[in-house]
């Protein structure tokens, strides 16, 4: 591969958000989605407001502009433009025409993701969301409506954001067994309705828009061993086998790899596919998106390991995460900051599928404070944006084609667990969790930063 010291020219610097987690605007002809439902008991910010970005578009449009941007990723909310999880909404259509449209005029490319964790309740009152087959169809649907309707705008899509996190155990996904093994039996029922519903959405896509680009979003696994002990680093490979390659392979190759067939069948996991679904298991992506924001450290698992209090995806027979006294964690960074961890990831995905690549998410949470002048001085949020745009660098430099790099998130968005305790953005968002005040935005000193890094196209030395 060719050796270059700087980014391409056409490089695609851009900010990622979700639309759950920052439109809001409920009472505007949005149906209730899972959301809403997981959120509203939980005394967190709800996603009514959210960050009340459907009532701040002109002006979130106007900081992207300012920002330089060359692409916005963001995704549709299904609730919005299906608000029952059947008919269309001509007033949600027409909202997100009205995005497009000005991030168009601000020489912004929209990058629409078309499921990002959020979906129509009645779809889960309906059949359970993805445990049922018939949320591949209603998927499929939901994709060709907005190909049809937006793809003379728009050129570049992901189909569904992490697969991993999307089938997770928890109110959100449907995925509501309390037995264990229920659950991670529906999980990957759940995960194979997904790869089936993007790959006959991708056979959709290629009709309509035709000259398109459409991509799989991966939350990115860096799995390193805890010792050299050859269990542990067996358990580092079932780790990676289990929470990465199991969706990419499926995504890209249309088979899951022969440790992980092995190992569902053993457990009574492996999904029901229908003889029919095997004519769409060549609809690869174009592009992979890679969201990454640290790396993880297992070892084997012993008999009486709790990792109970783990996230979800987390827990598993097969390996048990542990601490990485090499890596630093920070407040919310609970796995830590790993940069280099991005650099191996990266190299990994590219030598198993050789499909470009770009970073659809990577920040760092922070709960910042705003000082006394009004400024918001996150020189963290640099810092951690910097090591992580270098690694970028060096990727790019050896030759492997990473197209571009969208930061998480462009502004403060609700987060999962923690709502606006926990901010990403470069954009502050003057609301708390219990109140919503006006939403107000502040541009953090990251804002800046990031600005002159577009400007340069790389970090001035
Ligand atoms: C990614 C998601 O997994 O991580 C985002 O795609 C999410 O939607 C982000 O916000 C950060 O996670 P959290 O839990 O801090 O909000």
């Amino acid at each position: 591969m060719e050796i270059k010291n700087k980014f391409p020219n056409d490089f695609l610097w851009g900010a990622s958000t979700s639309a759950f987690q920052v439109e809001g605007g409920f009472n505007e002809g949005r149906g209730v989605a899972n959301s809403d439902m997981r959120y509203i008991p939980s005394g967190l910010a709800d996603y009514k407001v959210a960050s009340d970005h459907y009532h701040h578009l002109k002006e979130d449009v106007t900081l992207m502009k300012e920002l330089g941007i060359k692409v916005y990723r963001f995704s549709f909310f299904w609730s919005r433009i299906m608000p029952d999880g059947e008919n269309v909404s001509e007033e949600g259509l027409r909202f997100y025409h009205e995005l497009i449209d000005a991030l168009l005029e601000s020489d912004i490319q929209p990058f629409p993701t078309l499921f990002h964790f959020e979906m129509p309740y009645a779809l889960i009152e309906k059949f359970g969301g993805f445990k049922s087959r018939e949320c591949v169809d209603a998927y499929e649907k939901y994709a060709r409506i907005c190909f049809k309707e937006f793809g003379h705008k728009v050129k570049i899509w992901a189909t569904i954001n992490e697969q991993m996190c999307a089938t997770a155990p928890g109110d959100m996904n449907g995925n509501t067994e309390k037995d264990p093994y229920l659950q991670q039996k529906n999980l990957y029922q759940m995960s194979y309705h997904m790869s089936l519903a993007e790959k006959k959405a991708i056979a959709a896509f290629r009709d309509i828009i035709p000259d398109g680009k459409i991509g799989h979003v991966v939350a990115m696994q860096v799995i390193y061993p805890a010792t050299s002990h050859p269990l542990d680093i067996q358990a580092a490979q079932n780790a990676q086998d289990q929470i990465q390659w199991s969706f990419l392979d499926f995504s890209i190759r249309g088979q899951y790899s022969s440790h992980f067939t092995t190992f569902l069948k053993k457990q009574n996991l492996y999904p029901i596919m229908e003889l029919e679904d095997q004519q769409y298991f060549n609809n690869k992506p174009d592009f992979i998106g890679v969201n990454y924001y640290a790396s993880c450290t297992v070892r084997a698992k012993k008999k009486d390991d709790d990792d109970s209090k783990m996230p979800p995806f987390y827990q598993s027979q097969q390996f048990m995460v542990v601490e990485n006294k090499y890596i630093q964690t920070t407040e919310w960074m609970h796995f830590g900051v790993d940069s280099e961890g991005l650099y191996t990831g990266l190299r990994e995905i590219y030598d198993r599928y050789q499909l470009p690549m770009i970073i659809t998410e990577n920040g760092m949470a922070y709960t910042d404070q705003v000082e006394k002048d009004g400024t918001i001085q996150d020189n963290y949020r640099i810092d951690y944006l910097k090591q992580h745009i270098e690694k970028c660098l060096q990727f790019v430099s050896e030759g492997y084609p990473l197209i571009g790099y969208c930061m998480w998130s462009f502004l403060d968005v609700v987060s999962s667990h923690e709502g606006f305790n926990k901010r990403y953005g470069l954009v502050y968002v003057d609301r708390t969790n219990d109140n919503p005040k006006s939403c107000k935005r502040i541009k953090k000193q990251s804002f800046y930063w990031y600005k002159d890094v577009i400007k340069n196209n790389g970090i001035e030395k």
